[in-house]
């Protein structure tokens, strides 16, 4: 196998350490290799759906599974104060470099957090709800962290969204949410990969009530 990382090493995780593992060897090489050569368009449009819902309330921002900062360049414009959550050091020593993240948070998000109830007014995330990484039950943490009225925008992995029952954890957590609006969109704008290349992700938009 080559030593070059891409989306058959990503999708075939299991555990929490397995994405430690990968990730420390893939940061630096993820932005050049995998995101701008394959057109990476999830940071983008996870940009563009926050701009679209969000107002001036919706701060601090948590943008969970960081990893090299993607969502935090295309959101610095924004002026809201955004911290980054990963579970990698090395991804997100890269994203510290980008100087667009107030703080850096080293953690597992699906593991109780240290971070006080009802503190952050916008969650984002691209690429994390995805194989082999972070599933549906991560929303009752992120729930509790999010303050009431707080922004949710987020990627999950369309052929994931009933398979891994992020439809029905939506039902189970409904009388805390607003009704989630779904839009789906094209990972890559040039991808070559006859696997991967055409995936698709839904954009799930929803706020705590
Ligand atoms: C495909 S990358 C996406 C990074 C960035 N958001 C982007 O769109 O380029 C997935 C990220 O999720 C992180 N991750 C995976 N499992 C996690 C977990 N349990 N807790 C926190 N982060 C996790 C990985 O370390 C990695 O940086």
């Amino acid at each position: 196998m080559s030593n070059k990382k891409g989306l058959q090493d990503a999708y075939s995780l299991v555990t929490p350490e397995d994405s430690i593992n990968l990730y420390r060897t893939w940061a630096s090489t993820y932005d050049s290799d995998f995101a701008i050569q394959n057109d990476y368009r999830s940071p983008f449009e996870i940009a563009k759906y926050f701009d679209k819902y969000s107002n001036n309330n919706d701060t601090p921002i948590l943008d969970v599974g960081a990893g090299t900062g993607l969502v935090g360049e295309r959101l610095k414009f924004s002026s809201k104060e955004i911290d980054a959550l990963d579970i990698s050091p090395e991804m997100l020593e890269i994203a510290r470099l980008k100087n667009c993240y107030s703080k850096i948070i080293e953690a597992d998000v699906t593991k109780r957090l240290s971070i006080n109830d009802n503190h952050y007014g916008a969650i984002v995330s691209a690429g994390t709800f995805t194989h082999g990484h972070v599933g549906p039950s991560a929303f009752d943490e992120l729930l509790r962290i999010a303050q009431p009225g707080g922004l949710f925008v987020f990627t999950i992995h369309n052929k994931l969204y009933k398979k891994a029952g992020f439809d029905k954890k939506f039902i189970e957590i409904q009388k805390n949410i607003t009704e989630p609006k779904l839009h789906e969109i094209l990972v890559y704008g040039n991808n070559p990969d006859e696997n991967y290349g055409n995936d698709k992700v839904i954009i799930a938009i929803f706020r705590k009530k």
